[in-house]
């Protein structure tokens, strides 16, 4: 198992943490897994050094706050493993122009950064998680819906490399649980929650009082209806919060369905905002003791990278061997 997730805003979002962090939990114990907090791919875009530095040890604190443990799984920061960008590079040569130009992600990002503040990294960030994946051999990715384009990609170039030289890579799979693969804005639920294009009140932040995120669930934006149903297309608002509740309270969507017949929507939101308060309470607690600890923190980091590395470095010798280096 391989994943990351970008130190961009200190806090995590409802969206990262059911979308992506949840499904690590609960496979690092089965899996030799390795997370990592991807701060190569946070200055795609500007970043203030301070406020980077503090973000990503944020970060690493809020995953072990969710759950992660160091005894379980490898838990590093990218910039600590050199070689990410080592093997960056090869993949960089190994993808044609106009196939790192289809990724979506890059459009999306750029239109909204304008063509002037759009960087190189921006476009070939793809390219720099093909070798995230690779270093590891990993067999799977578990990541949100909005990653499955960057999973394939990587599988293209690890089948190219393959053919061109000789069998290295294991061709990796996106691991994404269908129900909680996209979170949706809880203003907006036809975009979906995002750090960089949600509004303040769409996007449910992990390190918020609790009050302030139990009033953006009781605001959140549905329909005119009012029966309690699930229906993605007529009713987003009301689908994506029932399936928010379901991944936190484990009942399943049919069950909430009959569960709320004949109450209103107000009903659900209150529930929900219950249901997230308790859980994120003690996620809260568990993220500052860590962050409380400073020298505890740069130990379990530093341990993480002396794993990965000893894994990196063993497929960038047999990368490099095979090239002709
Ligand atoms: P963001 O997309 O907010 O910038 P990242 O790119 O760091 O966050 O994503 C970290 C993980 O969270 C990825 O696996 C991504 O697919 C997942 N993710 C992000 N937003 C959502 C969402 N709204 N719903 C489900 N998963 C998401
Ligand atoms: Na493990």
């Amino acid at each position: 198992m391989l994943s990351g997730i970008q130190p961009t805003s200190g806090s995590f979002h409802l969206g990262n943490y059911l979308g992506a962090v949840r499904q690590w939990v609960d496979l690092q114990t089965a899996n030799d897994a390795f997370y990592m907090v991807v701060d190569l791919h946070a200055i795609t875009v500007p970043q203030d050094p301070v406020t980077l530095r503090q973000n990503t040890r944020i970060s690493a604190a809020q995953l072990l706050g969710a759950g992660l443990d160091p005894e379980h799984c490898t838990l590093f920061v990218q910039s600590h493993v050199p070689e990410h960008a080592q093997l960056a590079w090869v993949m960089n040569c190994l993808t044609g122009f106009g196939e790192a130009s289809r990724m979506t992600q890059f459009k999306d990002k750029s239109s909204r950064y304008g063509a002037e503040s759009t960087t190189v990294g921006l476009f070939t960030y793809p390219i720099l998680q093909i070798a995230d994946i690779l270093l590891y051999q990993a067999d799977a990715v578990p990541v949100g819906e909005d990653q499955r384009q960057h999973v394939e990609i990587t599988r293209d170039i690890a089948e190219r490399f393959n053919s061109r030289y000789t069998p290295t890579f294991t061709i990796p799979k996106p691991y994404i649980l269908k129900e909680t693969a996209k979170i949706m804005d809880l203003q907006d639920p036809g975009i979906k929650m995002s750090k960089s294009a949600s509004s303040p009140k769409g996007l449910v932040s992990l390190l918020d009082e609790p009050k302030v995120s139990a009033k953006k669930f009781k605001s959140a934006v549905t329909d005119t209806d009012t029966v309690v149903s699930y229906d993605e297309e007529r009713k987003p608002g009301v689908s994506n919060l029932l399936r928010i509740h379901s991944a936190l309270s484990g009942q399943s969507v049919e069950q909430l369905v009959a569960h709320f017949e004949g109450k209103m929507y107000g009903a659900l939101k209150t529930e929900l905002a219950e249901l997230f308060t308790e859980w994120v309470a003690p996620f809260q607690e568990r993220t500052s003791t860590f962050l409380d600890d400073p020298a505890e923190l740069d130990r379990v980091l530093a341990i993480g990278a002396e794993k990965a590395r000893a894994v990196a470095s063993e497929t960038l010798a047999t990368v490099y061997d095979r090239i002709g280096f």
